[in-house]
Protein backbone atom coordinates (compact mmCIF):
# COMPACT_ATOMS: atom_id res chain seq x y z
CA UNK A 1 0.00 0.00 0.00
CA UNK A 2 1.07 3.50 -0.55
CA UNK A 3 2.14 5.42 2.58
CA UNK A 4 -1.43 8.34 2.68
CA UNK A 5 0.22 11.89 3.89
CA UNK A 6 -2.89 13.38 4.97
CA UNK A 7 -3.24 17.16 4.70
CA UNK A 8 -5.35 19.37 6.68
CA UNK A 9 -7.92 19.64 3.56
CA UNK A 10 -7.95 15.81 3.22
CA UNK A 11 -8.97 15.39 6.44
CA UNK A 12 -12.02 17.49 5.96
CA UNK A 13 -13.05 15.54 2.75
CA UNK A 14 -16.62 14.62 2.88
CA UNK A 15 -16.60 10.28 2.22
CA UNK A 16 -20.51 10.30 1.43
CA UNK A 17 -20.17 12.97 -1.20
CA UNK A 18 -17.04 12.42 -3.31
CA UNK A 19 -17.21 12.73 -7.22
CA UNK A 20 -17.43 9.00 -8.08
CA UNK A 21 -15.85 10.35 -11.54
CA UNK A 22 -13.02 13.01 -12.25
CA UNK A 23 -11.99 14.01 -15.32
CA UNK A 24 -8.40 16.53 -15.71
CA UNK A 25 -6.99 17.98 -18.84
CA UNK A 26 -3.81 17.99 -17.83
CA UNK A 27 -2.12 21.29 -19.38
CA UNK A 28 0.42 23.44 -18.80
CA UNK A 29 3.59 21.69 -19.28
CA UNK A 30 4.86 23.41 -22.02
CA UNK A 31 4.28 27.16 -20.34
CA UNK A 32 5.81 25.21 -17.08
CA UNK A 33 9.04 24.42 -18.84
CA UNK A 34 8.93 28.10 -20.65
CA UNK A 35 9.03 29.76 -17.75
CA UNK A 36 12.24 27.55 -17.00
CA UNK A 37 13.68 28.21 -20.34
CA UNK A 38 13.56 24.71 -20.41
CA UNK A 39 12.49 22.45 -23.73
CA UNK A 40 8.93 21.98 -23.39
CA UNK A 41 9.61 18.43 -22.94
CA UNK A 42 11.20 18.96 -19.85
CA UNK A 43 7.68 20.11 -18.68
CA UNK A 44 5.81 17.08 -20.04
CA UNK A 45 8.85 14.72 -17.79
CA UNK A 46 7.59 16.95 -15.53
CA UNK A 47 4.03 16.52 -15.41
CA UNK A 48 4.75 12.75 -14.95
CA UNK A 49 5.11 12.98 -11.90
CA UNK A 50 2.28 14.72 -11.01
CA UNK A 51 0.17 12.42 -12.64
CA UNK A 52 1.94 9.52 -10.32
CA UNK A 53 0.86 11.76 -7.09
CA UNK A 54 -2.68 12.62 -8.34
CA UNK A 55 -3.22 8.39 -9.11
CA UNK A 56 -2.20 8.09 -6.02
CA UNK A 57 -4.46 10.79 -4.35
CA UNK A 58 -7.35 9.72 -6.06
CA UNK A 59 -7.13 5.95 -4.86
CA UNK A 60 -6.44 6.60 -1.69
CA UNK A 61 -9.12 8.86 -0.99
CA UNK A 62 -11.66 6.55 -2.70
CA UNK A 63 -12.09 8.07 -6.05
CA UNK A 64 -13.74 5.28 -8.30
CA UNK A 65 -12.99 6.92 -12.21
CA UNK A 66 -10.12 9.01 -13.00
CA UNK A 67 -9.83 9.76 -16.64
CA UNK A 68 -6.96 11.93 -17.64
CA UNK A 69 -6.53 13.87 -21.21
CA UNK A 70 -3.02 12.62 -22.13
CA UNK A 71 -2.93 13.02 -25.88
CA UNK A 72 -5.72 14.40 -27.89
CA UNK A 73 -6.54 14.14 -31.59
CA UNK A 74 -5.31 17.28 -32.95
CA UNK A 75 -1.74 16.63 -30.35
CA UNK A 76 -0.49 15.50 -33.55
CA UNK A 77 -0.65 18.84 -35.20
CA UNK A 78 2.57 19.34 -32.98
CA UNK A 79 6.24 19.05 -34.72
CA UNK A 80 7.03 15.57 -34.46
CA UNK A 81 9.93 15.49 -31.67
CA UNK A 82 7.99 16.74 -29.27
CA UNK A 83 4.96 13.69 -30.37
CA UNK A 84 7.87 11.31 -30.53
CA UNK A 85 9.03 12.56 -26.76
CA UNK A 86 5.53 12.25 -25.42
CA UNK A 87 5.03 8.70 -27.10
CA UNK A 88 8.61 7.53 -25.48
CA UNK A 89 6.91 8.99 -22.53
CA UNK A 90 4.03 7.14 -21.97
CA UNK A 91 6.28 3.56 -22.37
CA UNK A 92 8.23 5.00 -20.10
CA UNK A 93 4.93 6.02 -17.35
CA UNK A 94 3.39 2.51 -18.01
CA UNK A 95 6.76 0.65 -18.04
CA UNK A 96 7.50 1.90 -14.81
CA UNK A 97 4.23 2.41 -12.84
CA UNK A 98 2.87 -0.53 -13.86
CA UNK A 99 3.71 -2.73 -11.29
CA UNK A 100 2.53 0.07 -8.65
CA UNK A 101 -0.49 0.36 -9.94
CA UNK A 102 -1.41 -2.88 -10.04
CA UNK A 103 -0.16 -3.46 -6.32
CA UNK A 104 -3.03 -1.06 -5.48
CA UNK A 105 -5.36 -2.74 -7.74
CA UNK A 106 -5.81 0.12 -10.47
CA UNK A 107 -7.28 -0.88 -13.67
CA UNK A 108 -5.96 0.77 -16.88
CA UNK A 109 -7.93 1.16 -19.49
CA UNK A 110 -7.20 3.35 -22.93
CA UNK A 111 -9.78 5.81 -24.13
CA UNK A 112 -9.26 6.69 -27.87
CA UNK A 113 -7.42 4.95 -30.82
CA UNK A 114 -3.93 3.35 -29.73
CA UNK A 115 -3.93 1.13 -32.89
CA UNK A 116 -1.79 4.02 -34.91
CA UNK A 117 0.45 4.60 -31.45
CA UNK A 118 3.99 3.72 -32.13
CA UNK A 119 4.18 -0.26 -32.10
CA UNK A 120 6.31 0.24 -28.24
CA UNK A 121 2.81 2.60 -26.90
CA UNK A 122 0.50 -0.47 -28.39
CA UNK A 123 2.99 -3.30 -26.41
CA UNK A 124 2.65 -1.47 -23.34
CA UNK A 125 -0.56 -0.66 -23.21
CA UNK A 126 -1.80 -3.97 -24.48
CA UNK A 127 0.36 -5.57 -21.49
CA UNK A 128 -0.84 -2.65 -18.53
CA UNK A 129 -4.92 -3.38 -19.86
CA UNK A 130 -4.08 -7.22 -19.72
CA UNK A 131 -2.74 -7.53 -16.31
CA UNK A 132 -5.07 -5.09 -14.63
CA UNK A 133 -8.17 -6.77 -16.37
CA UNK A 134 -9.29 -8.16 -13.05
CA UNK A 135 -8.29 -5.31 -10.37
CA UNK A 136 -11.26 -3.68 -8.88
CA UNK A 137 -9.74 -0.40 -7.24
CA UNK A 138 -9.57 3.24 -9.23
CA UNK A 139 -10.78 2.79 -12.65
CA UNK A 140 -8.01 4.83 -14.13
CA UNK A 141 -9.01 5.82 -18.11
CA UNK A 142 -5.81 7.61 -19.89
CA UNK A 143 -7.33 9.54 -23.12
CA UNK A 144 -4.85 8.82 -25.91
CA UNK A 145 -5.13 9.61 -29.36
CA UNK A 146 -8.48 10.71 -28.05
CA UNK A 147 -11.01 13.29 -29.17
CA UNK A 148 -14.83 13.13 -28.77
CA UNK A 149 -16.04 14.87 -31.65
CA UNK A 150 -14.29 11.45 -33.33
CA UNK A 151 -15.85 9.39 -30.56
CA UNK A 152 -19.34 10.51 -30.95
CA UNK A 153 -18.86 10.04 -34.83
CA UNK A 154 -18.16 6.59 -34.25
CA UNK A 155 -20.91 5.75 -31.73
CA UNK A 156 -23.04 7.16 -34.54
CA UNK A 157 -21.87 4.75 -37.45
CA UNK A 158 -22.02 2.19 -34.80
CA UNK A 159 -25.94 2.88 -34.23
CA UNK A 160 -26.89 3.43 -37.66
CA UNK A 161 -25.19 0.22 -39.00
CA UNK A 162 -27.24 -1.64 -36.56
CA UNK A 163 -30.36 0.30 -37.83
CA UNK A 164 -29.27 -0.60 -41.74
CA UNK A 165 -28.82 -4.06 -40.89
CA UNK A 166 -32.20 -4.24 -38.96
CA UNK A 167 -30.71 -5.00 -35.48
CA UNK A 168 -31.82 -2.43 -33.91
CA UNK A 169 -35.43 0.20 -34.69
CA UNK A 170 -35.39 3.76 -34.94
CA UNK A 171 -37.31 3.79 -31.46
CA UNK A 172 -33.86 2.24 -30.16
CA UNK A 173 -31.47 5.19 -30.52
CA UNK A 174 -32.01 7.10 -26.75
CA UNK A 175 -29.36 8.84 -24.72
CA UNK A 176 -28.95 5.37 -23.12
CA UNK A 177 -27.90 3.54 -26.26
CA UNK A 178 -26.07 6.43 -27.76
CA UNK A 179 -23.87 6.16 -24.52
CA UNK A 180 -23.42 2.79 -24.97
CA UNK A 181 -21.58 3.42 -27.72
CA UNK A 182 -19.30 5.32 -26.66
CA UNK A 183 -15.22 4.31 -25.24
CA UNK A 184 -16.85 5.25 -21.70
CA UNK A 185 -19.93 2.82 -21.84
CA UNK A 186 -20.76 1.58 -18.66
CA UNK A 187 -19.14 4.15 -16.71
CA UNK A 188 -20.95 7.46 -14.82
CA UNK A 189 -20.80 10.99 -16.26
CA UNK A 190 -17.55 12.42 -14.72
CA UNK A 191 -18.82 14.51 -11.69
CA UNK A 192 -15.79 17.04 -11.57
CA UNK A 193 -13.72 18.04 -14.57
CA UNK A 194 -10.48 19.44 -13.62
CA UNK A 195 -8.57 21.59 -16.02
CA UNK A 196 -4.48 23.16 -15.09
CA UNK A 197 -3.07 26.12 -16.64
CA UNK A 198 -5.89 28.41 -16.89
CA UNK A 199 -7.67 28.13 -20.21
CA UNK A 200 -11.58 28.13 -19.96
CA UNK A 201 -12.25 25.62 -22.95
CA UNK A 202 -12.91 22.10 -23.34
CA UNK A 203 -10.75 21.12 -25.73
CA UNK A 204 -12.48 18.30 -27.48
CA UNK A 205 -12.20 16.31 -24.55
CA UNK A 206 -15.49 14.06 -22.91
CA UNK A 207 -17.92 16.73 -25.09
CA UNK A 208 -21.47 13.75 -24.65
CA UNK A 209 -20.06 12.87 -20.90
CA UNK A 210 -19.54 16.60 -19.34
CA UNK A 211 -22.91 17.68 -20.03
CA UNK A 212 -23.90 18.29 -16.26
CA UNK A 213 -19.98 18.19 -15.00
CA UNK A 214 -18.86 20.82 -12.40
CA UNK A 215 -15.76 22.40 -13.59
CA UNK A 216 -12.84 23.62 -11.77
CA UNK A 217 -10.28 25.29 -13.49
CA UNK A 218 -7.19 26.59 -11.71
CA UNK A 219 -4.33 28.69 -13.10
CA UNK A 220 -1.64 25.75 -11.54
CA UNK A 221 -0.05 24.65 -14.51
CA UNK A 222 0.02 20.76 -14.69
CA UNK A 223 3.66 19.92 -13.16
CA UNK A 224 2.80 22.20 -10.43
CA UNK A 225 -0.36 20.69 -9.45
CA UNK A 226 -0.41 18.60 -6.57
CA UNK A 227 -2.41 16.19 -4.20
CA UNK A 228 -3.10 19.50 -2.36
CA UNK A 229 -5.13 21.03 -5.07
CA UNK A 230 -6.66 17.48 -6.38
CA UNK A 231 -8.50 17.96 -2.09
CA UNK A 232 -8.92 21.52 -2.93
CA UNK A 233 -11.19 20.65 -5.80
CA UNK A 234 -12.78 17.85 -4.28
CA UNK A 235 -13.60 20.15 -1.54
CA UNK A 236 -15.41 22.68 -3.66
CA UNK A 237 -17.09 20.27 -5.38
CA UNK A 238 -18.71 18.83 -2.09
CA UNK A 239 -19.52 23.22 -1.83
CA UNK A 240 -21.42 23.31 -4.99
CA UNK A 241 -24.95 22.71 -5.80
CA UNK A 242 -25.61 20.34 -8.75
CA UNK A 243 -29.29 21.00 -10.15
CA UNK A 244 -29.62 19.26 -13.47
CA UNK A 245 -31.64 21.89 -14.30
CA UNK A 246 -33.98 21.45 -11.59
CA UNK A 247 -34.37 24.10 -8.32
CA UNK A 248 -32.45 24.68 -5.73
CA UNK A 249 -33.26 22.50 -2.31
CA UNK A 250 -34.21 25.32 -0.39
CA UNK A 251 -36.93 25.94 -3.24
CA UNK A 252 -37.96 22.54 -3.77
CA UNK A 253 -41.46 23.20 -1.38
CA UNK A 254 -42.21 26.40 -2.62
CA UNK A 255 -45.39 26.92 -3.72
CA UNK A 256 -45.46 30.41 -5.17
CA UNK A 257 -44.16 29.59 -8.21
C1 LIG B 1 -0.40 19.53 -21.88
O1 LIG B 1 0.54 20.54 -21.84
C2 LIG B 1 0.16 18.24 -22.41
C3 LIG B 1 -0.37 17.85 -23.72
C4 LIG B 1 -1.27 18.49 -24.41
C5 LIG B 1 0.16 16.64 -24.29
P1 LIG B 1 0.86 21.45 -23.09
O2 LIG B 1 1.98 20.84 -23.85
O3 LIG B 1 -0.37 21.71 -23.88
O4 LIG B 1 1.33 22.77 -22.37
P2 LIG B 1 1.05 24.27 -22.81
O5 LIG B 1 -0.43 24.43 -22.98
O6 LIG B 1 1.77 24.48 -24.11
O7 LIG B 1 1.59 25.11 -21.71
C1 LIG C 1 -5.70 19.57 -24.22
O1 LIG C 1 -4.65 20.45 -24.12
C2 LIG C 1 -5.21 18.19 -24.53
C3 LIG C 1 -4.46 17.53 -23.47
C4 LIG C 1 -4.29 17.98 -22.27
C5 LIG C 1 -3.91 16.25 -23.80
P1 LIG C 1 -4.17 21.31 -25.39
O2 LIG C 1 -3.01 22.10 -24.95
O3 LIG C 1 -3.98 20.44 -26.56
O4 LIG C 1 -5.44 22.25 -25.65
P2 LIG C 1 -5.59 23.63 -26.42
O5 LIG C 1 -4.85 23.49 -27.72
O6 LIG C 1 -4.99 24.67 -25.55
O7 LIG C 1 -7.06 23.81 -26.58
MG1 LIG D 1 -1.79 23.16 -23.80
Amino acid sequence: MVINKKGKLEELIDQNNLPQHIAIIMDGNGRWANKRLLPRTMGHRAGMSSLKEVVRACSDVGVSTLTVFAFSTENWKRPLQEVDYLMKLLVEYLHRELEELHANAVRINVLGDYNSLPHQCQLEITEALQITRNNTGLKFNIALNYGSRAEIIAAVKKLAAGLLAGEICLEEISEESFAACLTTSGMPDPDLLIRTAGEMRVSNFLLWQIAYTELWVTDCLWPDFSREHLMQAIWDYQHRERRFGGLSRNKQGEENV
